[in-house]
């Protein structure tokens, strides 16, 4: 679906690069996390799939079409929820439809729909500062969908939460990545969540970014939060633990 081949970048005025000779894929309806060291160049790689960036070199394709001629392809969700204070939780859910151009009625009877999926229906009048951070990740998440793109693009969006609330919102994240059976991109610096959500795991374990070093994790879905107990999942976290630390 998503294909780097041979990406080099680097930001204005560097004379290093951040990304050099990246490739990579990633099929339909996978969920895959990367994890790595802070300023690894993560969140550049969504940067560039936004297309907010441009690499020097090399080509990024979705289903072998270059990005730059596409619309609407990915959706990005970063850590802090980027609704509007000013508009209701109704009217932020509304956002996407709008610029799709949608009747009144179809964002009316889709906005609820999904409100009620998430369990905010009562919440729809409400502005962002009522609600609590999970579930105002929540209301990103259901907007992020709402933008019609397969490939959802999530940047640690559960790291500024309370460790229960994670734990909820993972397991509310598998259940609506089945549900609707899009791609997922998840950065964390979380291990145990990054084994927890995902099939792959995407390790930076070089400076410039030239490689993922990938691994497939042995469990199926769905899953719960005992699934980490097992003993060959807690040596393969140990394992990542210990290549991050080499990093730093
Ligand atoms: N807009 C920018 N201009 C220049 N340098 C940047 C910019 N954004 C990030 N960087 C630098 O690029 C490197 C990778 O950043 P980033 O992709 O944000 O890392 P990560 O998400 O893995 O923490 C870091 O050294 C960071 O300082
Ligand atoms: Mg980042």
């Amino acid at each position: 679906m998503l294909n780097f081949d041979n990406v080099n970048f680097k930001y204005k005025g560097d004379d290093f690069y951040t990304i050099r000779n990246l490739s990579f894929s990633v099929l339909d309806g996978e969920f895959i996390s990367i994890i790595g060291a802070s300023g690894c160049g993560k969140s550049t790689i969504f940067r560039l799939i936004n297309s907010l960036e441009k690499p020097e070199s090399g080509s990024i394709t979705i289903d072998s079409i270059p990005i730059h001629k596409i619309k609407n392809y990915s959706s990005y969700m970063p850590q802090k929820d980027l609704l509007y204070p000013w508009r209701t939780i109704k009217k932020n859910i509304c956002l996407p439809m709008e610029m799709q151009n949608k009747t009144k009625k179809e964002m009316e009877e889709q906005s609820e729909k999904m409100l009620k999926e998430v369990g905010l229906l009562e919440y729809k009048n409400k502005y962002p500062r009522d609600l609590s951070g999970g579930m105002r990740q929540r209301v990103s998440f259901v907007r992020a969908i709402l933008t019609g793109a397969n490939l959802l693009l999530l940047d640690e969006p559960f790291s500024a939460l309370d460790s229960i609330t994670k734990i909820a919102l993972r397991e509310w994240l598998l259940s609506e990545w089945q549900k609707y059976k899009k791609t997922v991109l998840f950065i964390t610096h979380d291990v145990e969540e990054a084994i927890f959500l995902s099939q792959k795991v995407f390790v930076v374990t070089t400076q410039p970014l030239t490689h993922f070093e990938e691994y497939e994790i042995p469990l199926n879905y769905p899953r719960d939060r005992n699934c980490l107990n097992t003993s060959n999942i807690l040596q393969l976290k140990e394992e990542l633990i210990v290549k991050l630390r080499q990093e730093n």
